[in-house]
């Protein structure tokens, strides 16, 4: 896992989540911190295994989970959607850990794709894995901002524990 443990000491990396840590501090939903990338790294590589998927590495999977929502304090700032953000910032992170081309491709255009459902739009394994993950990873039936929550009206699955 050399690639992965590169990403946490990338400096640009670091910033990132110190930039959604300090944007997020008054924030009572739930935060996009180092453990929500961690939750969906792990459950991206684990639906990957479920699906019997051989072409996307340990490593890619959790480089998607890991930089998934890098983004997102730039779209505090309006500066867009957070997921072709993530996608835009993720590149030289990924060139940095010495992830090749192909390699990069696929994991930028997971991050995405990671947001929303896009019945048409093509996903490869790793797409769809990440945003399965990103949507479970939350545990919404036990929160207790659950009521004023508008991400639990876009995805009712997350009142399940498992799909
Ligand atoms: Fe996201
Ligand atoms: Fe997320």
């Amino acid at each position: 896992m050399d690639k992965v443990n590169r990403i946490l000491y990338d400096k640009e990396y670091l910033f990132y989540l110190e930039n959604i840590r300090l944007l997020e501090k008054d924030r009572s939903f739930c935060r996009h911190d180092f453990e929500h990338f961690l939750t969906v790294a792990r459950l991206t590589y684990l639906f990957l295994l479920e699906e019997g998927c051989r072409f996307i590495s340990r490593e890619m999977a959790y480089s998607a989970g890991l930089l998934h929502d890098i983004g997102r304090w730039k779209e505090y700032q309006g500066g867009g959607d957070h997921a072709t953000i993530s996608a835009r910032l993720a590149g030289s992170i990924l060139e940095r850990a010495g992830f090749n081309h192909c390699e990069q491709e696929l994991i930028v255009k997971a991050i995405a794709q990671h947001r929303h459902d896009a019945p048409g739009e093509h996903r490869s394994p790793l797409s769809s894995a990440l945003h399965k993950a990103d949507g479970m990873a939350r545990l919404c039936f036990s929160c207790v901002s659950r009521k004023d929550c508008r991400g639990l009206d876009r995805r009712p699955h997350r009142e399940r524990l498992l799909y």
